[in-house]
């Protein structure tokens, strides 16, 4: 995928579309263009490589204006050289484009027989001659309408007027597009990445929609051209973000992030008027999947092997999960009908991002659902799902791995739908559950004055169990490792149904275990174990959801969770599992945010 930035303001714009294509260089970097409009000229840039050899190229040779439009490239048609790089300029227009067009073969020959020429292989470039055209005989808005009106595929694109230099159209179909809002200067990008280093304030263009925008003020229109209203969404402060405010420390500042974070990532990918989600540019055909790999390190492996149970119960595809310190030396079966999917907080984890450099080597595709976008898992990725957690500070990692979780669970939700794996009336069901999340992650995080009680059962324990079956058994490592790393006490997540193959020798009076049992269709079964547990004196935490009415005096605590639909059940089953971990640390006087003999991330093997 590409990404695209434009500005126009009462200023020179060339450095601040500089900075924006550094910050969506996740979105590819085998190329890359500025182009502004100065004095009725258009000043193209743009050469091969990374955004630094374009702002080298600029410093030699500057360019200046107050209106201009960026693009870093992920070559889909045409090599990735200085002829194919964006923006793609004619007498009249500038275009930089993310998507594809698929009748731009047609198109390019209707334009060569009206004698039109063209300098490149791509098929960005009929946009542009398109306009050319329609401009002799068009106001700039009505040439786009013409334009977009010929065009069959997805477009997210950014448009400049020599005659017209005020102003950039920007127009949506298929490619994610919004606008930012600022004093004297307002601004066209990709995602909200590119937006957030100059405004809070911005809009999302739906399908359809074209935008108008100048420095002073920007028009949205629909496709039939009719004037229409776009809310103002804040974005949360990336400054903020990395400060304590009244938090004691980023930990439990970032546990109570989670309602806010995962909210911002559902507006980030569900289109709320159209209800649908906003992934689209898949490296391969969902329809043409055979199988997805997931892998990860640490609290990330354990958000693949909740999604390998999410895929199996929604695909039809095959599914593997593995750590990526093993994946990296096994003797793997690559397939080039196989997506290879890295879940990574940091973006920078050595492990991981070996592992996708051997899948690269394999010449097999890669997508990485990561926080730090600008990192180099990101960018060596074919395609990048942010997960838009904002920074995580913390070591232990929190509102990163419900961020992973709820990024894999949308990518799924959409490959099911392609698939026809599940109806539009089940499609639109999990949606709207999907809506409701950030409410019942409040609602969880309300358990912590009972976790706080549980936890001084931790203090003088030897060890503890986290048991659970089916997608709660990760959430059950995920619980083990968090206590772990942040108290430096031992605790061993395990499947529930495999105790009595050994495990259950550990439990023997006052041991402190947490059994995860959801009202889901393994709750009987993990109940049964949970006895066995309590038979032989272990100290039961049992985390459940409302639905159930579990009598069983010799529970030490039960904390009944909101209820939610089975599959979105890990997400509220770790909250409390968090807050274990962090007030267990508390009574033991550990550091919180920084544990000792770890690092936030291993860029090491
Ligand atoms: C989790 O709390 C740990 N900080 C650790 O397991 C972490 O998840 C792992 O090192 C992977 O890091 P990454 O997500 O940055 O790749």
């Amino acid at each position: 995928m590409c990404g695209i930035i434009g500005i126009a303001s009462n200023k020179s714009v060339t450095s601040n579309i500089i900075n924006s294509l550094k910050r969506l260089e996740y979105r590819g970097y085998d190329s890359s263009g500025v182009a502004t409009i100065d004095d009725n000229t258009i000043n193209e840039k743009k050469c091969p490589g990374r955004v630094e050899e374009l702002e080298k190229l600029l410093f030699n040779s500057p360019s200046s204006g107050n209106v201009g439009i960026g693009h870093v490239r992920w070559a889909t048609h045409g090599l990735p050289n200085q002829i194919n790089a964006h923006p793609h300029s004619s007498e009249l227009v500038s275009v930089v484009h993310n998507g594809i067009i698929e009748n731009s073969e047609n198109l390019k020959q209707n334009l060569e027989k009206d004698g039109y020429k063209f300098k490149s292989q791509t098929d960005t470039e009929v946009i542009t001659l398109l306009l050319t055209k329609f401009l002799k005989k068009f106001s700039p808005l009505d040439a786009v309408y013409k334009t977009l009106e010929k065009l069959t595929g997805s477009f997210a694109l950014g448009i400049l007027f020599r005659e017209h230099q005020n102003i950039i159209i920007g127009a949506r179909r298929g490619s994610p597009l919004a606008v930012g809002y600022s004093n004297n200067e307002n601004y066209l990008g990709s995602d909200s990445y590119a937006l957030k280093s100059m405004t809070n304030k911005i809009s999302y263009l739906d399908d359809g929609d074209v935008c108008v925008l100048t420095k002073d003020h920007i028009e949205f229109y629909d496709s039939k051209k009719n004037k229409k209203n776009k809310k103002v969404l804040i974005l949360s402060e990336d400054k903020n973000e990395t400060k304590l405010g009244d938090f004691k420390n980023f930990m439990s500042k970032e546990i109570f992030e989670q309602p806010f974070t995962s909210s911002n990532c559902i507006n980030e990918y569900i289109d709320k008027i159209r209800n649908d989600i906003n992934i689209i540019d898949f490296p391969l055909n969902p329809k043409k999947l055979n199988k997805i790999v997931l892998i990860g390190c640490g609290t990330a492996y354990h958000s693949c092997l909740v999604a390998k149970y999410w895929l199996e119960e929604l695909t039809d595809l095959n599914v593997e999960a593995d750590i990526a310190s093993e994946f990296r030396y096994r003797n793997v079966k690559f397939n080039k009908s196989n997506l290879y999917v890295f879940i990574s907080q940091s973006g920078e984890t050595a492990d991981t991002a070996a592992a996708l450099e051997l899948c690269k080597k394999n010449n097999v595709k890669t997508c990485s659902i990561i926080n730090v976008v600008e990192s180099t898992i990101a960018r060596s990725s074919d395609w990048v799902l942010p997960i838009h957690a904002g920074p995580e500070i913390g070591v232990a990692s929190t509102k990163a791995f419900t961020g992973q979780l709820l990024v894999v669970y949308i990518l799924i939700l959409k490959i099911a739908e392609i698939r026809k794996n599940i109806n539009r009336k089940i499609f639109l069901e999990k949606i709207s559950n999907l809506k409701k999340l950030p409410d019942l992650l409040k609602k969880s995080l309300k358990s912590e004055d009972k976790i706080q009680i549980f936890a001084k059962d931790f203090i003088d324990a030897k060890g503890s169990m986290f048991l659970g079956r089916g997608s709660s058994f990760p959430i059950a490592l995920e619980g083990a490792l968090k206590l772990k790393e942040l108290s430096y006490l031992h605790a061993e997540g395990y499947p529930a149904g495999e105790m009595k193959h050994g495990p259950l020798a550990l439990i023997e009076d006052g041991l402190p275990v947490i059994v995860i049992a959801p009202k889901d269709k393994y709750f009987e079964k993990t109940i049964s174990n949970m006895q066995e547990v309590i038979a032989r004196g272990g100290k039961v935490l049992l985390i459940t959801d409302k639905k159930n009415e579990v009598i069983n005096e010799n529970i030490r605590f039960k904390l009944e969770m909101p209820y939610i639909e089975s599959l979105l059940n890990p997400f509220l089953t770790t909250i409390p599992l968090q807050l274990l971990a962090y007030h267990v640390a508390l009574l033991k006087k550990c550091d919180i945010d920084k544990p000792r003999n770890l690092a936030k991330s291993v860029t090491v093997e």
